[in-house]
Order: C-alpha cells, then structure tokens, then sequence
C-alpha cells in the first residue's frame, strides 16, 4: 500500500488565476499515453471497481471533490479524498480502485501510462484476489 501516493503538483499562481503543471517524467513516475475524465457521476455512484494488470495511473480531481478507495488485494485499504486541483494519488498496477461520493461539480482527471486495453482490466474482485495471491 505504500506504492501509491498522494501526489502535490506545482501551482502558480497570480492575480490572473492559477496554473497546474504535471509533467511526465518529472511530477509522475510514468509517460503519459492516455487521459480520460469522469464527470456527471452524482453522489450515490461508484465507479471504477476494477484492478489493472498494467497500468499505472494519477487521478486528480480537477474541479469538485471525489473519494477514492484503494486495495491492495492483501487485506489493506484506503480511502483519499480528492478535493483540490494541484493534487492527485498515483497508482501503480494491480491495485483495486473505487471512486465514489462525488460532488455534483465533481471533474475527475485520470492520467495513464498505457492507451485502453480491456484485456488487461480486472472487473471480477475474486479473480483479482486470485491474481494478487500468485503474484506473492
Ligand atoms: P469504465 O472502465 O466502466 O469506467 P470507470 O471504471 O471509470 O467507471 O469505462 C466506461 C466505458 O468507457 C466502457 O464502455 C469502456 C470505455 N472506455 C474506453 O473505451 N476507453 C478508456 O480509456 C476507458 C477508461 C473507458
């Protein structure tokens, strides 16, 4: 569980707004070959529910508040909190997501390093906890 991380990114910020970078390489440990966002989830959704084999990822929410629960597949769990722009969690492969509670507003980014591949999701929670197993 010490594998995924809440991510801070630089903000400027000025009398004109503010400005988030998040470069590949620099601010998250993966190049970035795919983006989606989720938004128009309302409060009593959950998405997400899978594990990927391959991918890593870095969620931030960039407008409104989501939570997201993360397992380990070994008995281990967390919940963040994504409320603010210029911050995000990384989450490396083999890790069950859930991202629920959004805020009506809610504006979820989700950076990834490999371009859509269903094969290499997990969407049934005991075949994960299978796959977590052998891998040790
Ligand atoms: P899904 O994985 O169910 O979204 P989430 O896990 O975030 O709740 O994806 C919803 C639909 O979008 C599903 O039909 C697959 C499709 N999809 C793509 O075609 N490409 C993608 O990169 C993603 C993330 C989803």
């Amino acid at each position: 569980m010490n594998a995924v991380k809440k991510v801070e990114f630089k903000e400027y910020g000025d009398d004109r707004g503010h400005l988030v970078v998040v470069e590949s390489g620099t601010d998250i440990p993966f190049l970035i070959k795919r983006l989606f966002y989720i938004y128009g989830s309302d409060g009593s959704v959950v998405r997400g529910q899978h594990a990927n084999r391959e991918s890593e990822f870095v969620l931030i929410n960039i407008a409104g508040r989501c939570k997201v629960k993360v397992l380990d597949g070994k008995g281990n769990e967390e919940i963040f909190i994504l409320d603010k722009p210029h911050e995000g969690i990384y989450l490396p492969p083999m890790f069950w997501k859930d991202m629920y509670d959004f805020s009506p507003d809610s504006l979820l980014l989700v950076l990834s390093s490999e371009k859509y591949d269903p094969g290499e999701y997990i969407r049934d929670f005991n075949e994960y906890l299978n796959e977590v197993a052998l891998r040790g």
